[in-house]
């Protein structure tokens, strides 16, 4: 078995891939990792296919650069947008989000009808769609595109009795309870954060899939295969690196990451990689 101790490259357009580092620190505590949150750019999700790829594009270039062993695109929105030809370029092995949450959520439907809540890019791509049709074509996919769950986590309305945050998921919400899905698929890393106030207006009988989390165990599986998992007995570190101001990102990372960011996070030029 190699011990490979060159850290695992994780992007996002904000915070909303650390709820990817949070489980990947969970589940394989020794791994090093490189985290870029594109703060800068934010949001993805109501931007064009082009521009997103294109920001994705130098956000993995960028990751690149840190000497990443593997690539975990923890944003829905970019692993949507991204092309084939994109990923087969790359020199390392390439983790999405989208895959693993429709694996999980294809196994944990009784009935059949599947919500799914993402930025409008994500919806409007259908890529989820498409690659429910390969697991289980008899699914039926009840979407709902939520523009301002990313701007309200970004700005930490993330308090499970948040009034305004309760509302707007109201809102976005109401389709798929109308539906009757008994799962619901969390697709863009940043709605997790939100869990709380999403599984009290769902309620206890509809089962919640993290894309965030299904990526790191997907990247987990990745790592394995390829044997390339840190095998050191000591806790791996976090770099993060952001496009705007560290301290926004630092004071609101926190929570998802469980420790402090604050003196850790240092700001990069993304559109001069
Ligand atoms: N967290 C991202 C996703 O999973 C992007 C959200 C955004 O920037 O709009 O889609």
């Amino acid at each position: 078995m190699k011990n490979d101790i060159r850290p695992i490259g994780v992007f996002d357009s904000g915070l909303g891939g650390l709820t990817t580092v949070s489980e990947l620190r969970r589940t394989m505590p020794e791994e090093n990792i490189v985290y870029f949150g594109d703060t800068g750019r934010v949001p993805y999700g109501t931007r064009s296919r082009e521009t997103v790829r294109r920001y994705a594009r130098q956000d993995m270039r960028f990751l690149l650069s840190r000497g990443v062993k593997m690539i975990v695109a923890a944003c829905n929105t970019a692993s949507a947008s991204l092309l084939p030809e994109d990923i087969e370029k790359l020199p390392v092995p390439f983790v999405e989000v989208l895959h693993p949450a429709v694996e999980v959520a294809a196994a944990a439907t009784r009935n059949g009808r599947i919500g799914l809540i993402g930025t409008p890019a994500t919806i409007r791509s259908g890529a989820y769609e498409r690659a429910m049709h390969l697991v289980n074509p008899k699914a039926q996919i009840i979407a709902s595109p939520c523009a301002l769950f990313v701007p309200l986590v970004e700005n930490g309305f993330t308090a499970p009795d948040n009034e305004v945050t309760r509302l707007v998921a109201e809102q976005y919400l109401a389709p798929v309870r109308k539906s009757g899905a008994d799962t619901l698929i969390l697709g863009c890393t940043h709605y997790p954060v939100l869990k709380p106030v999403i599984s009290r207006i769902m309620g206890g009988g509809v089962t919640l899939v993290d894309s965030g989390q299904e990526a790191a165990h997907a990247a987990k599986r990745c790592l394995m295969q390829y044997d390339m998992c840190n095998l050191s007995r000591t806790a791996g570190s976090v770099e993060y690196f952001v496009s705007d101001s560290t301290e926004t990102f630092a004071e609101n990372a926190r929570p998802i990451v469980g420790e402090p960011v604050a003196g850790r996070a240092v700001q990069i030029d993304i559109e001069s990689v």
